[in-house]
This record gives C-alpha cells, sequence and structure tokens, in this order.
C-alpha cells in the first residue's frame, strides 16, 4: 500500500543522455514499457533510437525507492508543432496525479519551443488517458482507423495555443 510520503517524495525529472543513470533509467522504461504496452504500440526496441533525436525528450517520475513509476515522451516536429508520443504510468500508481503531472510538464517542456499546437494519439478504447487528455484541454481532431493495427484505430487529438 502506498503511503503519504511517496507522494510527496515524486517529482518529475528529465532524462538527459550525460546522466549517470541514463541506462538504468531506460531500461526501467523499457521494462514498464513492456508490461503497459502491446508489442505494436510499444518503442521498448527503439527509445534509445527515439531518444538520441534531438528533436525529443523523455521526462520520468520515481518513488522514493528509485523506482521509475511513469514517464512521458515528446517531440517536436517542426517549429510549429509538437507531439506527446508516450505517456504511461505504472499501474500500482495509477489515479494519484501522476500521470497528469508527467502530462503538464511534457505540455510545459514543447511550450518552450513556441508551438501552437501540440498533437497526439490515442486509441479511444484507453478510457483513461482520454479523460486525462481531455481534462488538460486536449480535443479530438479525427478518427485514424487502423492506426495501431487493422483492427485498432486512433483518435488524433490536439491542444492549440493562441500566437500572442
Ligand atoms: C493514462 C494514464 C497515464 C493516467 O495516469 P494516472 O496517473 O492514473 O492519471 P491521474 O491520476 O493523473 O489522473 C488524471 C486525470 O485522468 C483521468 N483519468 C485517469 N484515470 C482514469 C480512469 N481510470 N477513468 C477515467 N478517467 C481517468 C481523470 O480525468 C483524472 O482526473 P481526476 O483525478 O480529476 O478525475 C494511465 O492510466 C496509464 O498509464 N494508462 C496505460 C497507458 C496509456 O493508455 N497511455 C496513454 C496512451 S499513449
Amino acid at each position: 500500500m502506498e503511503n503519504s510520503m511517496d507522494k510527496v517524495a515524486v517529482v518529475v525529472v528529465e532524462l538527459h543522455r550525460n546522466s549517470k543513470s541514463f541506462a538504468n533509467i531506460v531500461e526501467n522504461i523499457v521494462k514498464l514499457e513492456k508490461k503497459i504496452f502491446p508489442k505494436h504500440e510499444s518503442l521498448a526496441r527503439s527509445f534509445d533510437e527515439e531518444l538520441s533525436k534531438n528533436n525529443s525528450g523523455l521526462l520520468y517520475l520515481m518513488d522514493v525507492h528509485g523506482e521509475v513509476i511513469g514517464y512521458a515522451m515528446y517531440c517536436w516536429r517542426s517549429s510549429l508543432s509538437a507531439s506527446i508520443t508516450k505517456l504511461a504510468v505504472k499501474e500500482s500508481h495509477r489515479r494519484q496525479g501522476h500521470g497528469e503531472a508527467l502530462l503538464k510538464a511534457a505540455i510545459l517542456k514543447c511550450r518552450t519551443r513556441n508551438v501552437h499546437r501540440i498533437s497526439l494519439h490515442v486509441d479511444p478504447l484507453r478510457i483513461a488517458a482520454m479523460g486525462l487528455y481531455k481534462k488538460l484541454g486536449f480535443q479530438v481532431d479525427s478518427l485514424i482507423k487502423s492506426y495501431y493495427t487493422p483492427n485498432r484505430d486512433a483518435n488524433r487529438m490536439y491542444l492549440d495555443f493562441d500566437s500572442s
């Protein structure tokens, strides 16, 4: 069972390639990724490659025991638009505000580049994720049939910022 200390101590951190714990953190995230996402939706095999792109970033959360409990990945597609490419929280730590904290932090990171739009894809059947994205103001743009597999669609969602 969680205690209140765990909640207080959780902080969103940005992963840097030159960090001493880089390999350990990536290993932790890959393990979570394999548990949470089906193969066709998983970045487990391409995490390192994704992270080596200089237009992408990864944020993570650790509990007091040094265990990664959630992560978010984002990238800048152009000077005008960014994407949230991954968001996940370990099952045992859900519904405690961690997903929201990660998503807010990823939005802030994207906004440092003055983008006008942040977009993402999500399976409409992912009720928790849909609820979270809507809560933070994302709107559904369109449904893309067979986006993940022939039987799995995706909602394309976006969050716009005014340019002033
Ligand atoms: C989506 C996910 C990251 C949410 O993480 P979380 O830490 O449990 O979310 P939070 O506790 O921060 O919840 C924030 C908001 O999300 C929504 N939400 C979260 N879980 C929900 C659920 N089970 N049902 C409906 N809405 C939910 C709510 O709007 C909630 O706000 P509220 O607490 O004021 O009601 C987590 O469920 C997850 O990892 N799911 C599997 C992976 C996934 O679907 N990733 C996104 C697709 S790329």
